[in-house]
Formats: C-alpha cells, sequence, structure tokens
C-alpha cells in the first residue's frame, strides 16, 4: 500500500487547474455512447472510475478513441449495443454501476456486473427495484455481482425516498428507451448534470420545482420528467474541473494560515457548490468568477455545436480567514454530500460547534465516512464525535499529524492529507494510492501551491 506523506504548511499560493469532473466525466462516456454520431470528450478526468465507464461503453459494442487530448465516441445510439463478450467490471465505481444499470434495462440481453470488495457492499436494490417496476429483470440481491437482462419497459412516475443523482439517472437513462414518460421526483434536489447533458444532446427533459410548502424554496424537491421519442445526437462535451476535488484546494486555503488559492475553470453548477456557501458562511474569503463560454478547440465538423454550454464553468479563490462553526440544514446535504469529508476538517478549525445532520448516505459510499473521518481526525487530535446518522465537531483545535487509514475511500485519503497540512508534525495516510479513483495528481498540484 502506498502512503501519502503530508508535511506541515507553512502557507499555500497560487493558481492550480483540477482534473475534469468525475460525474461529467462518466455521463460524457454513457450519454455519449446512447446519442448518434461523434462526441468529442475535452478535459474528460483520467482515473480509475472513468475508465470503467469507458471500458463499459466499449464492452458494449461503442467505438471509442483518442484523438490528442480529446475522447471521441461513436455512438449509434442504445440500439446499436450488443451483449458484452462477458462480465463487466465496474471497479470501485458507483456510478458506472448505478448508471448503467438504468442503461441496460433497455438492452435487450443479458449482463453481469461485479466490483471490487467495497462496491460490492454497496446498495443497489435502490436502483434495481424501480428499474424492475419499469420491466428490467434482475436478480434479488442488493449487492453485486448482479445480472441484469433488458426488455420492453413502461415509463412510471417514482418518488426516490434517498435523494440520490445516481438513482434519478439510471431512471432517466432507462425512460429513453420505455414506452410513455418517466418521472423521478426527488425530495430534495441532486445534482443535475444527467438532466444538462440529455437536453444538450437533444433529449426532451422537463424539471419543475416539487410542490410543497414546508421546504425552503430554494432547496425545495424537483420532479423531472423524460419524454422519449427525441434523437440524441453527439456534441462536443468541455468536462468542467471538478468542483469536488477542488473542494480540498478550497478548505486547504480556507484553513492554513496566510494562504490563497485560485482553482481556475472549475464547475460552478449550483446543484454542486453549497460547499461555497458554506465556507462563506463561516468566515472564509470567497471570490467565482463565471467564464463566459468553454476552451476554444478545433471542432471536428460532424459535430453539432453552438454557444450553449453543457456545465458551467468558473474561476474560484479562496483566502484564509479566522473561521467560525457552522450547522449544514438537511436540505443542503446531497448537494454537499461528495464534500462531507472535507467540512468536516475545516469544521475542526472554526471557532464553536459544527452541526452536519442527517448525513447517513455517508455510510453507503466507498467506506462508511463517518466512521473513517471521525476516526482520522480523532487520531490527530480533533472534537468530532457521530450520533446516530449526524457528526459534531467542536473546534478550534491544533490537529497533531498521525498515522490515519484511507479505508481504501478517495476522499477520506484527501480530506486526512489536507488535515495533515494544518497539523503540527508528519501525517501519514495509509492506502494512500485510493486518491487515484478521482484525483491522481492529487500530490502533485499540492506541491505547486505549498510556500
Ligand atoms: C454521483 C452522485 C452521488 C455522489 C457520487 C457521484 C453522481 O451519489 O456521492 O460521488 O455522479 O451521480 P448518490 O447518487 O448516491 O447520492
Amino acid at each position: 500500500m502506498a502512503n501519502l506523506i503530508v508535511e506541515p504548511a507553512r502557507s499555500l499560493q497560487g493558481e492550480i487547474t483540477i482534473p475534469g469532473d468525475k460525474s461529467v466525466s462518466h455521463r460524457a462516456f454513457l450519454l455519449g455512447a446512447l446519442a448518434h454520431g461523434p462526441s468529442r470528450i475535452l478535459h474528460c478526468l483520467a482515473s480509475d472510475d472513468v475508465e470503467r465507464s469507458r471500458r463499459a461503453v466499449e464492452a458494449l459494442g461503442v467505438p471509442v478513441r483518442r484523438e490528442g487530448e480529446a475522447w471521441i465516441v461513436e455512438g449509434k445510439g442504445v440500439e446499436a449495443f450488443r451483449k458484452p463478450a462477458g462480465p463487466l467490471d465496474m471497479g470501485n465505481s458507483g456510478t458506472t454501476t448505478r448508471l448503467l444499470l438504468g442503461i441496460l434495462a433497455g438492452c435487450p440481453f443479458e449482463t453481469k456486473l461485479f466490483g471490487d470488495p467495497s462496491l460490492s457492499k454497496r446498495p443497489m436494490r435502490r436502483v434495481t427495484e424501480p428499474l424492475q417496476k419499469m420491466g428490467a429483470k434482475n436478480d434479488d440481491a442488493d449487492h453485486l455481482p448482479l445480472v441484469i437482462r433488458g426488455g420492453k419497459l413502461q415509463g412510471i412516475r417514482y418518488e426516490m425516498p434517498v435523494p440520490s443523482a445516481q438513482v434519478k439517472s439510471a431512471l432517466l437513462l432507462a425512460g429513453l428507451s420505455a414506452e410513455g414518460p418517466t418521472t423521478v421526483v426527488e425530495p430534495v434536489p441532486t445534482r443535475d448534470h444527467t438532466e444538462r447533458m440529455l437536453r444538450y444532446l437533444g433529449a426532451r427533459v422537463e424539471s419543475h420545482p416539487r410542490e410543497s410548502e414546508d421546504q425552503i424554496p430554494a432547496f425545495a424537491g424537483m420532479t423531472h420528467t423524460l419524454y422519449p421519442g427525441a434523437k440524441l445526437r453527439g456534441r462536443e462535451i468541455e468536462v468542467p474541473g471538478d468542483f469536488s476535488s477542488a473542494a480540498f484546494f478550497l478548505v486547504a486555503a480556507a484553513i492554513v494560515p496566510g494562504s490563497s488559492v485560485t482553482v481556475r475553470r472549475v464547475g460552478l453548477n449550483p446543484t454542486r457548490t453549497g460547499l461555497l456557501e458554506l465556507l462563506k458562511r463561516m468566515g472564509a474569503k470567497v471570490t467565482v468568477i463565471p467564464a463566459k463560454a468553454g476552451i476554444k478547440v478545433e471542432t471536428d465538423p460532424r459535430i453539432r455545436g453552438d454557444d450553449d454550454v453543457c456545465e458551467p464553468i468558473g474561476d474560484m479563490t479562496v483566502s484564509c480567514a479566522p473561521l467560525k462553526a457552522v450547522t449544514v440544514e438537511p436540505m443542503l446535504i446531497p448537494n454537499i454530500i461528495d464534500e462531507l469529508p472535507i467540512l468536516m476538517v475545516a469544521a475542526s478549525q472554526a471557532e464553536g460547534i459544527s452541526r452536519m445532520e442527517g448525513v447517513g448516505e455517508l455510510r453507503v459510499k466507498e467506506t462508511d465516512r463517518i466512521q473513517s473521518m471521525v476516526a482520522g481526525l480523532s487520531a490527530m487530535g480533533a472534537a468530532i464525535r457521530s450520533e446516530g446518522d449526524s457528526v459534531i465537531v467542536e473546534g478550534p483545535c491544533r490537529l497533531k499529524g498521525a498515522a490515519v487509514d484511507s479505508f481504501t475511500d478517495h476522499r477520506t485519503a484527501m480530506a486526512l492529507a489536507v488535515a495533515g497540512l494544518a497539523a503540527e508534525g508528519k501525517t501519514t495516510v495509509q492506502g494512500g494510492e485510493w486518491v487515484s479513483i478521482s484525483f491522481p495528481d492529487f500530490e502533485e498540484k499540492l506541491r505547486a501551491i505549498r510556500r
């Protein structure tokens, strides 16, 4: 196992770019494969997880090739998908698994999916149950390995009991092959990359705020309806820098005294950037400058393109300032679900008691992130505890370098490494190699801003 060794930082300064967004990169391969004609994917994340989506569409018979820095997916529609030669390896990737289950639900053949030990513990019934209601046939197991047999689907209306972008995406993607509209109701908004990309490629997806009086309007739930029939067209897709990866540097800049870090060309999708609002509330200095258009590159003339962009992009700067504690309302949790580990690190450096309530979904991520973060930060001297599905952090505390464990989880590894920057003495994160799931050059980027 490779360790991440982190020495305390005097300050962090400078500008960095961040690898492509993991969620958008997965969708670019999967939806590009469903479209007709080539899609050119720019600034795609090169990581273990995204490789699973690329290899899966290739195994289903969709040609994918490299052209300079870009990936080209030669989609011919879902009707051109072929039964793969063998079982598909999902590795550690929950996004590939759940979105692919939705796509395979509309394919008239049997496919077996399997994954690594961490993925094989994660719940899948939340996807397969509604897919069965649409007409797919699959094993009754809640976990991989799973066999799914697609067929004739019927659109349904589904109220998601757990807010999950992966479940919503699976159902909307299955809806492309169904008869009649498919409606997904989410109690709280979740990331909307699938709806955006579906519309960008030509699908008809209508989204409306869900009617409810007892919710704060800004975070009220949504209803999404996909109307099948429109032909998806391949296009150029510019993947923004991953806000969830940028988050490690934004929090690092907020907690290491004297720091100021700018991250360029990051996704500004408001269903993802809740952490910025929280950092502002905590007292960090935050500036965001939206970019007007995507990077100019030569465009394949066969690729339809115009001025609209799939995802908003911009630059953001965070500078250190004394932080105060924050209470996170449950409605914001899906927005910051992947940033909760690094928010716990920020909270350990903030004055007062921070509370994150209703964060039970963290228990079914790549590891139990409540347990992994409580273990890691406690070993470093933080006052952090869990109470049921809540995490409570009392700060500020002087962190001490320690030997901590990633528990084979990329975000736990990076969050604890950032804690190490603000600690006294050396921190060793065991299982540091797991950062390659979403951010292979994490250490290199960190070196670039250390002063
Ligand atoms: C993702 C959705 C979230 C998130 C995951 C990526 C996606 O999971 O935690 O890292 O790309 O749709 P859930 O849908 O389980 O909330």
